[in-house]
């Protein structure tokens, strides 16, 4: 292991590790397959987002957008991008503020609150427009905020296309015959389908989401033409007619959900919807892979428990959708999947992991009590839009802590 200058040195560079026990022939798993996962996890702050952390940081500065001393820095994330920014802005002495919809799980927020970075979460009844809502408020007050926004900066693509893509294509001489990979802001799905395709042409470029978010298929080239054109005059189509008028097969489609319609999910850092970011590109992808929680928190146990790959639900979503694909795929393929951040980020959340393995034993015979909670939340009534922000104070450290 080579000696590092500073913890952003540690930034990329993530194994890919082949899952031997996840899959096997009874999944359609054929002889000679062999299927790697990128491990995102091993990045200092535990996620993929580390990466566009530092790359949307140091472009900001390039570009005189983000100046030290005088900027601070406010995102709107699911929890991983915040952690990743609090990284690099640790070390360059940037404040942070991070809104966060109130949905996602507790270990998100008080990790970036660890990081010393101020979070606002936001009613989750108003999933991410409120959250949006919010921002908003936040960027008129304080001018000298420098808003990150993952889901539009071209940052966010750049590294993955210079940092992950080429990571791949060192690490697989060969060549791969399968991407399989989930979205969040699309940014490294799409500067991977782009780049890898160029490397090998032949690459199959799967896209897993969960299915109940059929938002994006609106935006498949022919579809809204279908949409005008159609509009139930008689011409019943039946789903293979859909998706060749699409030009994308979508692979497991829940049809009582309506075509274009975004709804709340559980699986985390996954199509936030309902938007399309602008790193959200569809051009070089053969197509959706539709996966359900029950199947993606399925898929997030075996990966842990047979492979010792400790996931969570986004990861857990990938590897379901290899799975709905494994039987069509030849023998002696070379699959790449990815995994995205740590299970432990997701151990609060209802359904994944269980504690029925655990036995409290106790000497005597009285109610254990919950350690007591550091993480107590000061909670404010009022429309996201109209609290004040200075609520919640971002601060660089515990001594600077205001109270
Ligand atoms: C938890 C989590 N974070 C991040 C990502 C990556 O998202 P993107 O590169 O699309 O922002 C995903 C992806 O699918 C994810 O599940």
């Amino acid at each position: 292991m080579p000696r590092f200058e500073s913890l952003l040195e540690c930034i990329g560079n993530t194994p890919e590790v082949r899952l031997r026990n996840t899959f096997s022939e009874e999944d359609g798993l054929s002889e000679g397959t062999r299927l790697y996962i990128k491990c995102e996890r091993f990045n200092p702050g535990g996620s993929i987002k580390d990466r566009i952390g530092l790359q949307m940081i140091e472009d900001a500065e390039a570009s005189g957008e983000l100046v030290p001393g005088v900027s601070e820095i406010v995102e709107v994330t699911s929890g991983n991008m915040g952690i990743g920014l609090a990284i690099a802005a640790a070390f360059k002495g940037y404040p942070c503020t991070f809104i966060i919809p109130g949905y996602y799980s507790r270990e998100r927020w008080t990790t970036m609150a660890a990081y010393g970075a101020g979070v606002e979460i936001t009613p989750p009844e108003l999933g991410v427009p409120g959250a949006l809502d919010r921002l908003a408020l936040f960027r008129r007050e304080r001018p000298n905020a420098w808003f990150a926004n993952q889901f539009d900066n071209p940052a966010n693509p750049k590294a993955h296309s210079d940092g992950t893509a080429e990571e791949v294509v060192r690490d697989f001489p060969e060549g791969i015959d399968y991407l399989i990979a989930g979205a969040g802001t699309g940014g490294h799905l799409s500067a991977l389908a782009r780049k890898l395709k160029k490397v090998w042409p032949a690459l199959k470029v799967y896209y897993a989401l969960p299915s109940v978010s059929r938002f994006y298929e609106s935006f498949l080239p022919t579809a809204a033409a279908g949409a005008a054109g159609g509009g139930g005059e008689g011409g019943e189509k039946d789903e293979e007619e859909e998706e060749e008028e699409r030009g994308m097969r979508l692979i497991d489609v829940d049809l009582t959900v309506p075509s274009g319609e975004h709804r709340l999910h559980t699986l985390q850092g996954l199509n936030p919807g309902p938007f399309r970011p602008l790193n959200m590109e569809f051009e070089n992808l053969d197509a959706f892979v539709y996966v359900t929680q029950e199947e993606a928190y399925e898929y997030a146990r075996r990966a842990t428990r047979r492979d010792g790959l400790f996931c969570g639900a986004s990861t857990g979503a990938v590897l379901a959708a290899v799975a709905k694909v494994l039987p069509e795929i030849p023998a002696g393929s070379t699959v790449l999947a990815f995994n995205y951040d740590l299970g432990d980020r997701y151990l609060s959340v209802p359904d994944l992991f269980t504690d029925e393995n655990v036995r409290i034993l106790k000497s005597i015979e009285d109610p254990i009590l919950p350690p007591p909670n550091r993480h107590q939340p000061k909670v404010i009534i009022g429309r996201p839009s109209q609290v004040p922000n200075d609520a919640v104070r971002p601060r660089k450290s515990e001594n600077e802590a205001d109270h």
